[in-house]
Formats: C-alpha cells, structure tokens, sequence
C-alpha cells in the first residue's frame, strides 16, 4: 500500500525545481501577492503573473468575460501594470512569495520581449519567465503574429541569451501545426513550453443581434478546453525533447494526472481560480491522496504512458 507520505511531488521543469507539479495560470491569479497572507502558497509548484507588458495596458473595453456552457470566453487584451510599476509595486512583495515566481511578459516584437527580459535581470526574486506568445486578444503582438516558425525560433534564441533563468515559451492552441511551433520554441533553447493558452471563440446575444464581448471574440478556456488540451499536450509531447507544461480545462487532481498520462511535466491551473481561488493549492493537497489512491509513487513513472484503448473497446 503507497501511503502518502512515500510520494514525492518534486518535479523538475528543465532547470527548475518544483515542490510540486501545480502551477498557477497566467492571468488568472493576479501576480500571486494579492493572495500571500490569504492562501498556503508554498504548497504551489509555482505562480506565473499576469503578463507584463512595456507600458500598462487597460485592456480591452467591456464585457470582457462570458460564461459558456463548461468554460468561460475572456477578452481581457492584456491588461496589466507595465514594466515600471511591475518593478516598483509588485517584485518587491514578489520576493516575499514562499514558492517560486515566473514573470509572463508579453510583446508587439521580439525588441519589446528583449527590453522586458533586459531589465527584469536587474531584479531579484523570480525563477523565470512564461513568454505569452500566444494571447488571442490583442490587435498586435498576439498569438497570429507569433505563428511564424522562423520568428519564434530567432525570438526564443535573443531572450535565451539574456538570461540564465528558466524560459517558458506559452503556445497557442489556434495553429494548424501545433508541433511546428513547439519545434520552433524548443529550437530557440525554450527550457520548456506552456501548452496551451485559450482557444479562439465567442458569444452572440441574439436579442440584440450583438455580440456579447466588447472585442466580438475571446478566448475559451476551462472545462470545455480539456480534451482539446489533453490532445494538444499529446500532440506536443511526442514531437519535442523539452518539458511540456499542461493547461486547459484542470479542476481536480485527477485531471493533473491525466495531463501527466499524455506527457505533461507540470500542469496549471486557470480558469479553475475564479470560481475558487483556493483551487490550485486545493488541487495540490489533493494531488497526494488521488496519488496514493492510484498507486502511483512517482510522477516520472506516469509520464506519457498513456496505452492505446484495448481492441473491442466500443468506440464512443
Ligand atoms: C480571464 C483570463 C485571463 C487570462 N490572461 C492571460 C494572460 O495574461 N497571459 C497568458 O499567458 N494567459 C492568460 N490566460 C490563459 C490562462 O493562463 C490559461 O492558459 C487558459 O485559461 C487555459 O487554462 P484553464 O482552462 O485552466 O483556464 C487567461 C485566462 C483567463 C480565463
């Protein structure tokens, strides 16, 4: 009988070490020191932030957020702080987060990711960063601009040499190849890949003949996205050397395992924080109970050994 006690949730991510393989999603938890004093944080693999950007950005006009049958559409279009109060009023209170942080940063080019990467050296207190290339909800810089094999590799490689910490590229879900760009990435010198970000859709109020987003569409992301995750984390793993990072669609800790099942290393937590935003230290508790109930002592051993469905199975 596995007991508890025997599971070792440490998990490595390229360089990085993690005590456990739940990490909290970009954008859906602050800049995590909103929550220190409020939530047992060290019991996080890690925390990624909102994305950051070089200026700050008030983001999209309203309604930027709809609930859908599942899941959620958001069209935030990158609101955030900015480099300069990101660095002011956020990374000193960062630094005090007893889990590891990666900055996400997000840019209109590859001068604007590099400007980021540059002075976030300066400063002390973050394990990483989470490279958003993939956002859906922004005119420029966003996950069409970033679909470019030949740019995310060159953009990848300029960033990798600036800095000796752990850089994760976050691809998006909306590309006919999403193996191509993960090569890309990794090519670059990627340490690991998020996959994915929210898939591309929207909502219409029939009524009024109208779409419900003020940017018309959004991204989709929660429950809804998780087979269409489990695919992509699938797809991914078997085309790249480098860990892959897991999100879409996770609520309990089951569904962690099933992202380790198909290949993930670490896997995220999203959309799950806004009707809870004790779900991803929650799910992190738990992870060591659904481990023992399954058997299962180390997490290595169930990555990627997903088995095909036995023949005769009726397909559903
Ligand atoms: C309201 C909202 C805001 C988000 N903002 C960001 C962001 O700033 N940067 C980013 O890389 N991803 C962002 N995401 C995407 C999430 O990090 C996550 O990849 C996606 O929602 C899928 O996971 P989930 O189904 O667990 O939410 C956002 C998602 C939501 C719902």
């Amino acid at each position: 009988v596995t007991t508890a006690t025997q599971i070792d949730l440490e998990t490595r991510v390229g360089p990085l070490v993690l005590r456990t393989p739940v990490v909290a999603a970009s954008g859906t938890f602050g800049y995590g020191d909103e929550f220190s004093g409020h939530l047992p944080l060290e019991r996080l693999g890690a925390v990624v932030t909102k994305t950051v950007t070089c200026e700050a950005r008030a983001g999209n006009r309203p309604h930027r957020v709809c609930e859908t049958p599942s899941g959620m559409l958001n069209s935030i279009g990158l609101e955030n702080v900015g480099l300069d109060a990101f660095r002011a009023r956020k990374l000193p209170r960062i630094r005090e987060l007893p889990c590891p942080v990666l900055a996400s940063i997000g840019g209109e080019n590859p001068e604007e990711l590099e400007r980021l990467v540059a002075a976030l050296e300066e400063e002390e207190g973050l394990a990483g960063y989470e490279v958003n290339f993939s956002c859906p909800n922004v005119r420029a810089g966003g996950a069409r601009y970033w679909a470019d094999a030949r740019r995310l590799t060159d953009t990848v490689a300029r960033l990798k040499a600036r800095t000796r910490r752990s850089l994760w590229a976050k691809l998006s879900p909306n590309a006919t190849d999403p193996g191509e760009l993960a090569l890309a990435a990794e090519a670059g010198g990627a340490d690991a890949l998020t996959v994915c970000n929210t898939f591309v859709g929207t909502a219409v109020d029939l009524e009024r003949r109208e779409f419900v987003l003020g940017a018309s569409t959004g991204g989709l992301s929660g429950p809804a996205i998780r087979p269409l995750a489990l695919a992509q984390v699938y797809e991914v793993t078997g085309r790249v050397r480098i860990p892959v990072v897991a999100s879409g669609g996770v609520v309990t800790a089951a569904h962690v395992l099933e992202f380790v099942l198909v290949g993930a290393t670490a896997v995220q937590v999203g959309t799950a924080h806004f009707v809870d935003p004790a779900a991803g230290v929650a799910l992190a508790r738990d992870l060591e109970a659904e481990c023992a109930r399954l058997g299962i002592s180390r997490l290595e051993a169930l990555r990627r050994a997903v088995r095909p469905a036995p023949p005769g199975s009726v397909a559903g």
